[in-house]
This record gives C-alpha cells, structure tokens and sequence, in this order.
C-alpha cells in the first residue's frame, strides 16, 4: 500500500513590512517626578541612562488596549483592512496573567476573525523574536498576512521604589504587518540565547522585575554588536549598506556603545541611530517598533532606508535582523 503524499502550502518569495503603528499612555513623567518616591534625580538618569521623560499607563490602560490600537494604526498605515490579515502575533512578557493570551482578544477587537493568534514570550527581544517567525510564516505559505504587536505595560511589574527598574521601564505598543512583496523586505533572523544568565533579570517573588543592573550592561555593550552583524551578513550585507540603526532602547549608553563598535567595524558615521528612550522610556518588546514609527513620523528614518534591529534582554534572549523601512 503506497502512503499518500501530504501537501504543502506554496509561500511568498520574500516579504516586507506593509505599514507600522504605536501608541503611548498619555500620562507623562519626568525625573524629577521620580526623584520625589525615590533616591535619585534628572540629571543621574539623564547623564546614565538618557531618558528625559516616559509615559505610564492609567490604572484601567491594559496591555492588550495599548495593543489594539498600535495594530489598528499599522493596519491603517498599510491600507489594509482587518479581513486580509490571518494571524496576530503579540510578542509581550508582562500580560498579568498568562491565560487567556493577549493575541486572540487584540485580533478579535482590531475585527480579524478567526486569527491565528498567539502571545510570543522572549523579553525585550521579542518583537525580532515575532518580526522572524512572520516573516517565515508568510514565505512558507502558512500565513498571508501577519500582524506583529510589541506590547508592554511594565509599570504593572515594576517596584516604583526600585531605583534600578522603576526609572529605566515605561509602558507602550509598536506594530508591524508583514505581507508577501517582490523584493525582500526583512531579512533572515538571528538569533539566540544566554540561559546560563538567567539569574541576571528575573520576577521577584513572581511580583517584581529584578535585573543586575551591571552585568546586564556589560553583556549588552559586549555581546549584542556581534548579533546585529551577523543579521547583516545573513541578509547579505555590509555593515555600510545599513541607513539606520534601531536597536532595543534598554540604555542609551549601551544604544551609543553597539553603534560605536559597528562603527569600528564599517558602519558609516551618517548612521543614524534611535535614541527614541530619551522620550519614551524603556519599553521592552515595543521599543524597536515604537521608534521605527516614531523616527518615521519625525522624517529621520525614510521610505527605503535600510534598518538594522537588534533586541536584547530577559532569557537572556536576542535577536536582529535587517528590514526595509516601509
Ligand atoms: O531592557 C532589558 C535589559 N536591561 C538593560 O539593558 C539594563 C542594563 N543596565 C543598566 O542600564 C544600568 O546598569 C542601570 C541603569 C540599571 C544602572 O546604571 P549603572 O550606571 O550601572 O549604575 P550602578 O548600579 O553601577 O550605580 C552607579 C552609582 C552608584 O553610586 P556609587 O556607589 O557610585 O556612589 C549607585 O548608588 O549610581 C548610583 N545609582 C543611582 N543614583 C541615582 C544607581 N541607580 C541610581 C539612580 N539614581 N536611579
């Protein structure tokens, strides 16, 4: 008896981003609010980690509404409607409670029946995290469209008297749709992982984000730089052929210290490189796509412009790649 052949589905050649979105509390704080539950002050959280300002949710502001309305922008950046997507992908890693997932709820509000809908979990990498596995989905023939939300609402896991936390992390959404295209629009992804430093950023008593504030720093201004090259050489690039560099607004001292040793490495000196923390905080998986929507809107990314992510963080989990600036 000959077994039957199972079919498979036939996927795009390449993909690329269709539209982006985000969104932001709009509830501002500054350092000096900050300075008043705390030991600290403006200037050591300018001088040391480069934020100005930050934005908090409200009490009733979930990650999931935050979520829905970044995904509605890139849905509308695209002009493409809810019923020509098929999967929603939230990468997040502060949902209060891991059931239900924040995906399906997001799609179904946004109006995408039937989703394919998941929650991706890889700390403040997970919007590559989410970026490769869409990308792959759609050029397998798995998906056609797929919506990808980096969502956070850290001030719900952060102790506000926590100095090494509670004035780095801030709450807000990043979207991007990624569909079929001609030519290649995101490059292949890399990625990996650091299990061994587990103990570096971990929930305390399942309540509060800890994180060893100098290792973490160390492993990033050492570690990551490789990463976001080898995203490049994957794509088949050089490191001059890259416009715009975005990686995860964790510090801007470490976003200063990858840019720096690309530099040395051949990346232009016209690179032009997120500082989107200074106004926006450190947002975990919604960074990257925050500030690929915020320097768009701003003209200092364009139409085209080659786009070089890298996130880092909890795991310890990273990934990169390069993408085309829709
Ligand atoms: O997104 C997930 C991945 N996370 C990261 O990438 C975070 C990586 N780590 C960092 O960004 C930095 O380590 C922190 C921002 C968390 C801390 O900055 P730091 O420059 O490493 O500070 P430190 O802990 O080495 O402390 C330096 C000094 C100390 O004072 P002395 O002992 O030198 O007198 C601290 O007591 O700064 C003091 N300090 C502060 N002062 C005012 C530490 N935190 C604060 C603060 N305000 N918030």
């Amino acid at each position: 008896m000959t077994r039957p052949t199972l079919t498979l589905a036939q996927g795009a050649k390449a993909t690329r981003i269709l539209g982006v979105g985000s969104t932001q509390p709009d509830r501002i704080v500054t350092n000096d609010e900050l300075s008043q539950h705390m030991d600290t002050n403006d200037q050591w959280i300018r001088d040391r980690v480069g934020i100005v300002e930050r934005r908090f949710a409200a009490d009733d502001e979930r990650l999931v509404d935050m979520a829905v309305t970044a995904g509605a922008k890139a849905l509308a950046d695209a002009g493409v409607a809810p019923s020509e997507v098929d999967t929603v992908i939230v990468p997040n890693c502060t949902l209060p409670a891991p059931i239900p997932n924040a995906a399906a709820q997001v799609a179904d509000r946004i109006g995408i029946r039937s989703a394919g809908a998941f929650d991706l979990n890889a700390a403040c990498a997970g919007f590559c995290y989410g970026l490769g596995v869409a990308s792959d989905l759609v050029r397998a023939g798995s998906a056609k469209k797929v919506l990808v939300i980096g969502a956070e609402k850290l001030t719900d896991v952060v102790d506000p008297t926590d100095r090494s936390t509670a004035i780095i992390f801030a709450d807000g959404a990043g979207a991007a749709l990624v569909g079929p295209s001609d030519e290649p629009g995101i490059g292949p992804v890399a990625w990996g992982s650091a299990g061994d430093l587990v103990d570096l950023i971990y929930m305390r008593d399942n309540r509060y984000i800890f994180q060893e504030g100098q290792p973490v720093f160390r492993w990033a201004t050492t570690q990551i730089a490789p990463i976001a090259m080898r995203a490049v050489e994957l794509a088949g690039l050089e490191l001059s052929d890259i416009d715009v560099l975005i990686p995860h607004q964790a510090n801007l001292r470490i976003v200063e210290a990858i840019a720096k040793r690309l530099r040395a490495k051949g990346a232009r000196e016209d690179l032009v490189v997120a500082d989107d923390i200074r106004y926006s905080g450190n947002t975990s998986s919604a960074s990257i796509p925050m500030a690929l929507d915020h320097m768009r809107a701003a003209g200092t990314v364009k139409r085209g412009d080659v786009v070089l992510t890298v996130g880092f963080g909890a795991g310890l989990s990273y990934a990169g790649q390069v993408l085309v600036c829709p």
